[in-house]
């Protein structure tokens, strides 16, 4: 089979990796693919978002089947293009990833549906959301409705900054369209979990949970970042809560939109906050996440191509999806000064044979060598049978790796060890 993989991050390298353990695969293209993928896939120099190239290109190439990885592809409607000339697509068409491109279009869903979510008010005018705000609780998070790089989202701790986040979101515009409405919710409290799930629209059938780690410092201090480490499974995710969720939220959900029309096939991705009242959505992204690809994926012991088919064909419900008992650590290598300004351009060393997997997240190669292209440079990433010697397995594999003006943080996992203390 000749498969294309849209997409260019580390994620797209964890994708890529597992699907080539298939023995029907031929050929992966990856569009645009980056420096590093290119040891394992074909690179196009296609972007993302360019929806006709890709639909040529597959065409063209008689591509057998695409995975769509990220999100704007997806809410721009790859799949239903893709679809449109008879390729058939890992992940969901436009009208289903709305639950991710439009934060106003999920929160009426879920107050419809009674999945359990923060409480919201969504604003279409400044004035009626600034006046809301002069007596709304504080703290309070306010959202941009559509699309943002994953900065649309801001916990507003003073009612100025609240004010601030309204003004820059729907005046200045700073996320263009995005900001025409916002959601403005309730601030709550609990560990976060990410759960990535197999969906073909009927059958829901959960992976190994995991948990991000997004301040760019140690300690959880610093700037929001793309993500900057992942654990599997997370602590937090007991069997209690995991069959809490799949009765309030995981079900509920694919029933929600198989009932309004627009079913979900693909990997819907569940953030959620265990509160003090039970878990809660606080958010859907209608694709894999990155970095938690880079701790499922090396934890899944059977097929991913089958599992992808299976959600495209809707015979999820007779397929053979298991995880490993053991657990996955990915430390991810950035460009010193990201999420802010960084160099790029550093030769990166990374000899072969590690004890553990390296996923290129932003490379270029550069007179034939391979060098640092982006912020986040790379996932180093390790297995064992427990958390604990998988962290210090990952952070085994950190010194060995080279590329000038290295960060990562120190203590990916810390708090997931500590909450077995408590
Ligand atoms: P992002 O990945 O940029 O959407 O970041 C969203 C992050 O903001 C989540 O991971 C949470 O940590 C936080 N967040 C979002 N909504 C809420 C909420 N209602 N209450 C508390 N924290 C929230
Ligand atoms: N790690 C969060 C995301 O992929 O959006």
């Amino acid at each position: 089979m000749k498969l294309m993989v849209v997409g260019g991050g580390g994620r797209e390298h964890a994708i890529i990796k597992k699907l080539k353990q298939n023995p029907t695969v031929t050929e992966i293209f990856a569009l645009p693919g980056n420096g590093g993928i290119a040891a394992d896939a074909t690179c196009v120099n296609i972007g993302a978002k360019d929806i006709e190239k890709i639909v040529a290109f597959a065409t063209e190439n008689a591509i057998d089947y695409a995975v769509v990885a990220p999100d704007d592809p997806l809410v721009l409607g790859c799949v239903d293009a893709l679809n449109a000339v008879g390729i058939p697509c890992f992940g969901p068409d436009a009208k289903a990833a709305i639950i991710e491109g439009s934060k106003v279009f999920s929160k009426n869903l879920m107050k419809k549906y009674n999945i359990p979510t923060a409480t919201y008010e969504v604003f279409d005018d400044p004035a009626k959301a600034a006046e809301y705000l002069q007596t709304a609780p504080i703290p309070t998070v306010i959202k941009a409705d559509g699309l943002a790089l994953g900065k649309g989202v801001v916990i507003a701790t003073t009612r100025e900054d609240a004010l601030d986040a309204v003004r820059s979101m729907m005046e200045d515009k700073v996320f263009g369209e995005s900001g025409n409405q916002i959601v403005v919710e309730e601030f709550l409290t609990g560990p976060e979990v990410s759960v990535l799930a197999f969906t073909d629209g009927e059958t829901v059938v959960p992976m190994v949970s995991s948990m991000d780690h997004k301040r760019a410092g140690d300690g959880d201090t610093g700037l929001n970042t793309g993500g900057m480490g992942t654990i599997a499974p997370n602590p937090y995710y007991t069997a209690d809560v995991a069959k809490v969720c799949m009765e309030t939220i995981f079900i509920p959900t694919i029933n929600a939109m198989k009932a309004e029309g627009r079913p979900f096939k693909g990997c819907l991705y569940f953030g959620l906050m265990l509160t003090p009242n039970g878990p809660k959505v606080i958010e859907y992204n209608c694709r894999f996440g990155d970095p938690e690809t880079q701790v499922v994926l090396p934890l899944m012991e059977t097929d991913l191509l089958e599992a992808m088919m299976a959600t495209t064909n809707g015979t999820l419900k007779d397929t053979d999806i298991r995880f490993s008992s053991g657990s996955a650590c990915c430390v991810v290598m950035a460009s010193n000064g990201y999420p802010g300004k960084y160099e790029t351009g550093f030769e990166m060393t990374i000899p072969a044979n590690l004890d553990g997997e390296v996923y290129v997240a932003g490379a270029k190669i550069i007179d034939g060598k391979l060098c640092t292209g982006g912020g986040r440079v790379l996932g180093a990433v390790a297995t064992a049978d427990n958390l604990a010697d998988a962290v210090l397995k990952a952070y085994g594999l950190v010194p060995k790796i080279h590329f000038d003006n290295a960060y990562y943080r120190h203590d990916i996992g810390k708090r997931a060890l500590d909450a077995g203390k408590e």
